[in-house]
């Protein structure tokens, strides 16, 4: 048996004990959340609910993504439109930890609602180690809240189960491709979604600016990783700034929005280096980016900071 097998019939044997009731999980879909459902799924089966959120900040095709996922994992799923709710929620906010906490806050609300109707006792999570050390949760210094840790439980009353707390990123991708998830070669992707790499105000119009820009950069990267020109970056991404700058447009002066690019590599997200992307690519996401939104984006630059100094996320 494999160390990932060996992990799984383990982490089984301890949720089928842990859980003694219905338990519900937010599954984003990601590696994490999505790993930690299938564990708990094959634990206890249908007394396990699994909820997708679908925030209105989710990537280019991501809810139907997951959806179809969640379908052929044969879990007992519901996915949520909250999307209106969201905005609302984070109409007017720009601090970062405050859009967190606005986040942080419906999540609880949406869920509260669900483990109510479906009567849960249980609240499974897909917490990893770097998210529990970067929340100071164990005493050292905050990094960033990562929304899925801290305050959430207690408020909601109900039991935490988080059998992943022990493990890295690149541990969990291993149990992830042990359990045929498609997901496992995922990059990570932050809980609060696009609205940390949207820096101007969280809107449906700037959101879906910022997501064009994301699939495109996504698309681009993934493309020459496959074609062997460069690495797969452990994540790559475009954030929307806040800054307006002078371009042209026809023959017009135009006054447009900004759009940096960032890939960086990185083993578990503690520390990372930007990536070398190749020029030839870089202009072909900077043209594809400025082509379909030209009445809107006319700057794109590349961010080449490490972490640290920056983090990687810009928010
Ligand atoms: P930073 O930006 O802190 O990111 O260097 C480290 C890793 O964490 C992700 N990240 C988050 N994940 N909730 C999450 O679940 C968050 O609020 C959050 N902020 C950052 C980030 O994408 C990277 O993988």
């Amino acid at each position: 048996m494999s160390g990932a097998d060996v992990f799984i019939t383990r982490a089984v044997e301890a949720l089928k004990k842990e859980i003694g009731g219905k338990a519900i999980i937010a599954c984003s879909g990601g590696v994490d959340s999505t790993v930690s459902a299938v564990l708990a799924s094959m634990a206890v089966g249908d007394r396990l609910l699994a909820v997708y959120v679908d925030t209105g900040l989710m990537r280019k095709g991501e809810t139907e993504e997951v959806r179809a996922m969640l379908e052929g994992m044969r879990m007992n799923y519901k996915v949520i439109d909250a999307s209106e709710e969201f905005f609302a929620a984070l109409r007017g906010v720009r601090d970062p930890e405050a859009k967190r906490k606005a986040i942080g806050r419906l999540f609880i609300e949406v869920f509260e609602r669900e483990a109510k109707k479906f009567g849960a006792e249980y609240l499974v999570q897909g917490t990893i180690a770097p998210d529990v050390l970067e929340s100071g949760k164990d005493g050292k210094g905050l990094v960033k809240s990562h929304h899925n840790v801290g305050g959430l439980p207690e408020e909601m009353g109900m039991k935490v189960v988080e059998p992943l707390v022990e493990l890295y990123k690149e541990d969990v991708r291993g149990i992830a491709r042990a359990l045929g998830i498609k997901s496992s070669e995922r990059q990570p992707f932050p809980g609060p979604a696009l609205s940390v790499r949207c820096l101007d105000e969280v809107t449906p119009e700037n959101i879906a600016i910022v997501r064009e820009a994301c699939a495109i950069v996504e698309d681009e990267i993934k493309g020459a990783a496959a074609g062997g020109r460069m690495e797969l970056p452990w994540q790559y991404f475009a954030i929307l700034l806040p800054t307006r700058s002078v371009g042209v447009h026809g023959d017009e002066r135009a006054y447009g929005r900004t759009i940096a690019v960032r890939a960086i590599s990185s083993k578990d997200g503690m520390t990372a280096t930007h990536s070398r992307i190749p020029p030839e690519v870089l202009d072909s996401i900077s043209k594809r980016i400025t082509d379909s939104m030209e009445d809107k984006v006319n700057r794109v630059v590349y961010d080449i900071t490490n972490k640290p100094p920056a983090t990687i996320e810009w928010e």
